[in-house]
């Protein structure tokens, strides 16, 4: 076609029709269009809304209907554990763990490793081992079952809970701290060779005041690891919240500092003792700088109904027992479709 003024000119004016038209349709489309499920909100900024699972519940229809509909991440709550996956030395068991990965894949939702070395949750067998023997089977335990999910986890809680509490900042005894201070960086290098996929994260509790000690003692260890190569990509904030350990003011600032340093973040394990207004509003605290930072990934809730959750009584989550939703739920939905 011979392009004449007047041709150029009306396709100029056609094409910003259909660009006003578009706009107008986006406009238009988009308060109908806010999702109705956390996973489907979340994704809108492309983030994840997750939940732990107990491969014990995958029988409980009401639980699983939940699961289904809301939630686009999955993280075993205890089932990927040390003493879970190898109860004895170089005995792997992977049936429960299986079950939960395999349901999570099987509707399309993808899963966070929890968790490859720990001081708790472990078999009876390691609980007993020190030195150099203990440190040799924490990193085979990696290395067989990050390679065993190789492909399959998003993100693997490499190390979890490694800090003290209290004022020191530093690192928790444990007989694994005993083999050397170097055995947190040695099992993310582990990690990363059986699972170079898979992001590494660091994951903790009461990490979420930044001006604690312990924040501060994760802070420096991760600011330390990324300047020297250490394969981290992500720190894990548990978010275990109750009267006595709120919803810090400064959270948002906590997320952004850790973020800052190059890695992600995300919130691994979110629940809130409370009820009502009050409980939906640090639940929308919490998602509201979860999403003021662009590398916070995504959120995880640590159970589905409050009678699932390993303090039921607290009614820290987003369903009843009924599994009706509440309104920390509904507060959760519209900040995510905010
Ligand atoms: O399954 C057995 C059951 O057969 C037995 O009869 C019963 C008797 O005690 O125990 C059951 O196992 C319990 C298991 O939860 C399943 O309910 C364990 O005793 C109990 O210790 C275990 O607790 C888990 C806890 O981690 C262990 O440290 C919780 O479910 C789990 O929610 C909790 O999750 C941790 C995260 O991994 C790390 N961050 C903190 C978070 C909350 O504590």
């Amino acid at each position: 076609m011979k392009l004449t003024s007047r041709s150029v000119s009306r396709a100029v004016l056609v094409s910003t029709m259909v660009t006003a038209t578009a706009a107008a349709s986006v406009l238009v489309a988009s308060p109908a269009s806010a999702a109705t499920t956390l996973g489907a909100s979340a994704a809108q900024s492309g983030r994840y809304f997750g939940t732990a699972v107990a491969a014990g519940k995958l029988g409980d229809s009401t639980y699983v209907n939940i699961l289904n509909r809301e939630f686009d991440m999955v993280t075993a709550e205890n089932e990927m554990k040390m003493d879970a996956t190898e109860p004895n030395p170089g005995q792997f068991s992977y049936g429960n763990a299986d079950r939960i990965v395999n349901h999570a894949r099987n509707q399309g939702k993808r899963v966070r490793g929890h968790a490859l070395a720990w001081h708790q949750q472990q078999p009876g067998w390691m609980q007993n081992m020190s030195g150099s023997a203990l440190r040799q089977a924490m990193l085979n335990h990696v290395t067989q079952v990050a390679t065993y999910y190789r492909g399959k986890i998003h993100s693997w809680d490499v190390v979890n809970e490694a800090f003290a509490d209290g004022n020191s900042g530093g690192r928790r005894d444990s007989n694994l701290q005993r083999t050397g201070n170097d055995w947190i960086e040695a099992a993310f290098r582990a990690a990363r060779a059986a699972d170079p996929g898979a992001k590494l994260c660091y994951n903790d509790y009461n990490t979420d005041n930044w001006s604690h000690a312990k924040t501060q003692g994760v802070y420096r260890m991760v600011q330390d690891f990324k300047s020297r190569g250490v394969p981290i990509d992500c720190v894990g904030f548990q978010a275990h919240f109750n009267s006595g350990n709120p919803v810090p003011n400064n959270y948002h600032t906590t997320l952004q500092n850790f973020a800052n340093l190059g890695v992600d973040v995300q919130i691994t394990e979110l629940d809130i003792a409370g009820s009502g207004s009050s409980q939906a509003d640090q639940f929308k605290g919490v998602t509201q700088a979860c999403l003021a930072v662009s590398r916070c990934n995504g959120i995880t809730v640590w159970g589905i109904r409050d009678s699932d959750s390993w303090r039921a009584s607290d009614t820290p989550l987003l369903f009843d027992r009924n599994g009706n939703k509440k309104a920390a739920y509904n507060s959760v939905l519209a900040q995510l479709n905010s």
